[in-house]
């Protein structure tokens, strides 16, 4: 496992904080995805021995959320709210733009790895939809011409490189 030694470090930390290893299994996989962009099958299975757990409970906590990815993303992460709100306002045209601009599928890695394109649940900003939320920033109100626009700065970024 290529863990940062900050990664690993927050992971002793966080353990003795529990009163049994298993119950830091949560800020565990956070830890791994945030350092590694997902959660590997040898990312579980180094989790599970160091829980001293199987690696079929962290399997089972990995698949339940949808937060959790099981495998690599873009540099960009682009996630569009389809919850109903942002739904109504549009979000499914916005998705679909995003698709055509990167020429992608949902959910798949597209642009030389550069992005990753894919709904998500609702991003806490209902009244402002579609949101739509690009790495760690969220942008609302966002149409086709916006979506156009944002993909094209990230693709003027791949360009670039
Ligand atoms: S419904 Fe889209 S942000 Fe809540």
């Amino acid at each position: 496992m290529n863990l940062k030694a900050e990664t690993l470090a927050e992971i002793e930390k966080v353990i003795p904080q529990y009163p049994v290893k298993r119950s830091a299994l949560m800020p565990l996989i956070h830890a791994v995805q945030a350092d590694l962009g997902y959660v590997s099958d040898e990312a579980m299975a180094w989790i599970a021995a160091k829980l001293e757990i199987e690696p079929v409970s962290v399997l089972e906590v990995v698949t339940f959320y949808p937060y959790f990815r099981r495998k690599p993303i873009g540099k960009h992460h682009v996630r569009v709210c389809r919850t109903l709100s942002c739904a109504l306002n549009g979000s499914y045209n916005v998705l679909d733009t995003f698709k055509e601009e990167f020429a992608n599928a949902e959910g798949g890695k597209s642009f030389d790895d550069l992005v990753t394109v894919e709904f998500c649940e609702c991003l806490a900003s209902c009244h402002t939809g579609p949101a739509v939320l690009i790495d760690e920033t969220l942008y609302e109100k966002v149409d086709e011409a916006k979506a156009r626009e944002l993909a094209r700065a990230i693709k003027a970024e791949g360009e670039s490189r």
